[in-house]
Parts: C-alpha cells; sequence; structure tokens
C-alpha cells in the first residue's frame, strides 16, 4: 500500500478541553504524520457545505451547530494506508461502541460530541482536503 492522505478535524468538544496535543499524539502514535494543520472557527456555511452529503439526515443541524461551537483543528494526515489507519485509531461514531485505545474511546463525550472527524474514503479525503487547503499549504 503506497502513502496515502486522509483528512482529518479535531473537534470542538476537544479544543475545548484542551486535548490537540493528547488527540495528535495518538495519531502519531498510529504511524500517521500531521501535513498541514489549522486552527479554525467555521462559520455556518463553511459547516453546512463541507457536511451537505448529510443533509437529509436528522441530525444535520445539530451536527453543524456542534461544529462551529467553537474552534476545531482541521489537518491534513500522511502514511501507509492512511484512511483506513486513521478510522482505526478514532474508533467507533458513538463512543459508547468505540474499541479501548481508540481516540474516542478515550476522550469522547457523546456520539455528537466525538472528538474527531476523519475521511471514509480516499475519494472523500481528497476533496475534504481541497475544502480547506491549497495544495501549497501541505507539506509533506
Ligand atoms: S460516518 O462516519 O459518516 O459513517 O458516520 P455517521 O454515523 O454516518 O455520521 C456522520 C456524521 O454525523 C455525526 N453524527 C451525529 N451528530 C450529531 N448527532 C447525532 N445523533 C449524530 N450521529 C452521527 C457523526 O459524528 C459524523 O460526523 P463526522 O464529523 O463525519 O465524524
Amino acid at each position: 500500500m503506497a502513502t496515502e492522505r486522509t483528512f482529518s478535524i479535531i473537534k470542538p468538544d476537544a479544543t475545548r478541553r484542551n486535548l490537540t496535543g493528547a488527540v495528535t499524539k495518538m495519531l502519531e502514535d498510529a504511524g500517521l504524520r500531521v501535513v498541514a494543520s489549522r486552527r479554525i472557527h467555521m462559520t455556518r456555511e463553511q459547516a453546512e457545505g463541507f457536511y451537505a452529503v448529510h443533509k437529509e439526515r436528522p441530525f444535520f443541524n445539530d451536527l453543524v451547530s456542534f461544529m462551529i461551537s467553537g474552534p476545531v483543528v482541521v489537518q491534513v494526515l500522511e502514511g501507509e494506508n492512511a484512511v483506513a489507519k486513521n478510522r482505526e485509531v478514532m474508533g467507533a461514531t458513538n463512543p459508547a461502541n468505540a474499541e479501548e485505545g481508540t481516540i474516542r474511546k478515550t476522550h469522547a463525550e457523546s456520539i455528537e460530541a466525538n472528538s474527531v472527524h476523519g475521511s471514509d474514503s480516499a475519494e472523500n479525503a481528497a476533496i475534504e482536503i481541497a475544502y480547506f487547503f491549497k495544495p501549497e499549504e501541505i507539506v509533506g
């Protein structure tokens, strides 16, 4: 498997509790390398655009409101099999179902305040990376 890139967000529940470093360490310990990173406070329009694929889901408004409730850290992660590796270290969406040792089991508060987002495919990773980063902002 060649080197791959994926997109990650450290969500407002984690930045609020000063867990940016702790979460990033778990990503790095899993073999992922941060090749771009920026702390931002998303606008409602930006969050709605990012989550447009979920706009028909019942939790869409709650999800958008949560994601703009505080700062987030958007990151590009690089490594072997990065998309799957990131999903593995994140753990299940609902922390109640997440494996021991995963970010969500360790840090998440609820299915909404679940500390991290990670792309679910290489195709979506490319779209999500381009939503937040210019090519020259990614330094591998
Ligand atoms: S996934 O990863 O797309 O398969 O997960 P999914 O279960 O489809 O959820 C998509 C995103 O919606 C968030 N989510 C919720 N937010 C608020 N309330 C409820 N009930 C809820 N259920 C799911 C979930 O954390 C996913 O966010 P991201 O940022 O993509 O991880």
